[in-house]
Parts: structure tokens; C-alpha cells; sequence
């Protein structure tokens, strides 16, 4: 059995939503949400990794769902979120399931041990490459990476110009997207709730090229 209390897990989770709301901290979606619980419950996954914590809202969302035994890796940059997610974890009576770490996860993942189950990608959307790059190597053969914001407001889809100051981040998004459709590599499918979310079911080491 996990040792968190799930009722004090699902107020502390409301409580880290308000605050989000209140201090305009960007969390993810309602059916973003829901579809990360949906997949963590039906893949069971053991070992998972975040990658932008945040105030540590959506790693609650993951630990209500997860099996006995499980265990979060959750990557975090910026030294305040860092912090208020670490007193909302703690709050939630998750700190021995969840390990966090504080910097840029382009740096910190190199050091992580995988392999992992369930990779959630919820940081700089500009470097959804680089976080592929980085967690390959640590997949176990049945992993599946699940991507937020990869339609970023319709702009990835769309034929016309993209807004300059937006061409960076459709550009890497776009090349995200292409890696994670190479079907040798991984199977994807998009889901349009919310901003877009990309769930990755990886087709194992033996199929790289
Ligand atoms: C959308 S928020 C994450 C929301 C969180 N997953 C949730 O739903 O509760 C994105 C977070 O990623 C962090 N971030 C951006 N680039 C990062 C990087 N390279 N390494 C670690 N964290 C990063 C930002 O500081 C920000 O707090």
C-alpha cells in the first residue's frame, strides 16, 4: 500500500490548483489531467519521470493514480516553484514516493537512473527535443512519454505564418512531433483536449536505427 493518506493527497492537490490559479502558475489542463490518470492507471507504471514541476500539481495528479510501489523522478528550474512544490508534496505525504530535483532538466536528466515507465514532458516546450535526446537511453521497452501543450494554441497545425515570436517554439514542437511519428521508434497519437497532448508508446531499443 502506498503510504500517503489519498484524501489528504486530493485536498492538498485541490489546494495546489487554487493557489496555481490564484498566482497564475501554469498547470496542466483538466483533460490533460484526466488523460494522464486514465494512462498512469492502465499502464501501471513503476518508475516515472516529470520533466517541469512546477508547484508539484500534476505530480499529484500522477501519484492518485499510480501503483503501490511506485515512485516519481520531477524536474524543477526555478528555485520558487521548486519550493512551494516540495511543502505541497509534503503536505500531500508524498515525499518518500516523489524524488525532486531542482534545475535544468537538460543538465540534471544525464544523472537520473531509469529505466522508465512513463515520461511526462511539461517543461520548455522549445526543448521537447533535447528532453527526447536526453531520456531515450533511460525507456524501458514498454514506456510511454506523454507530451503537453504540443499543439501550442493551433499554431503547430497551422498552414499560414506563424507569429515571430512563436516561430521558435512551433518549429521544435513540429520537430518533436516528427521524431515521436517515426513509427519505428515509437507509436503516437494526439489528443486535442486542452493545448494538445502527445502520448508516445515506444516501440523498444531493438527498433532504433
Ligand atoms: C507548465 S509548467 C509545469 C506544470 C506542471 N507539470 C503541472 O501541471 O502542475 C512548466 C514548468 O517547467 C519549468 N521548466 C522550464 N524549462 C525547464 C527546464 N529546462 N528544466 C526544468 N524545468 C523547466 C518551468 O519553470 C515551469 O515551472
Amino acid at each position: 500500500m502506498n503510504k500517503f493518506d489519498y484524501a489528504i493527497l486530493l485536498a492538498t492537490r485541490k489546494e495546489a490548483e487554487r493557489y496555481a490559479i490564484e498566482k497564475r502558475v501554469p498547470i496542466v489542463s483538466q483533460e490533460g489531467a484526466a488523460l494522464l490518470s486514465q494512462i498512469v492507471s492502465i499502464r501501471r507504471p513503476q518508475r516515472i519521470l516529470e520533466i517541469g514541476t512546477a508547484i508539484g500539481y500534476s505530480a499529484m495528479v500522477i501519484a492518485a493514480s499510480m501503483p503501490v510501489g511506485a515512485s516519481i523522478v520531477t524536474i524543477e528550474q526555478d528555485p520558487d516553484r521548486f519550493s512551494v512544490a516540495e511543502n505541497f508534496l509534503t503536505k500531500a505525504g508524498l515525499l518518500s514516493q516523489v524524488q525532486m530535483c531542482c534545475g535544468d532538466a537538460r543538465q540534471i536528466i544525464p544523472d537520473v537512473s531509469g529505466p522508465f515507465d512513463l515520461v511526462f514532458f511539461d517543461a520548455a516546450k522549445g526543448q521537447y527535443p533535447d528532453y527526447l535526446a536526453a531520456v531515450r537511453d533511460k525507456l524501458s521497452s514498454e514506456a510511454v512519454i506523454i507530451a503537453d501543450n504540443i499543439l501550442f494554441r493551433g499554431l503547430v497545425e497551422e498552414q499560414g505564418s506563424i507569429p515571430r515570436r512563436y516561430r521558435t517554439i512551433v518549429k521544435r514542437l513540429r520537430e518533436y512531433l516528427n521524431l515521436v511519428n517515426d513509427q519505428r521508434c515509437f507509436h503516437t497519437d494526439i489528443h486535442r483536449g486542452g493545448d494538445g497532448i502527445a502520448v508516445s508508446y515506444y516501440q523498444g531499443r531493438a527498433n532504433h536505427v
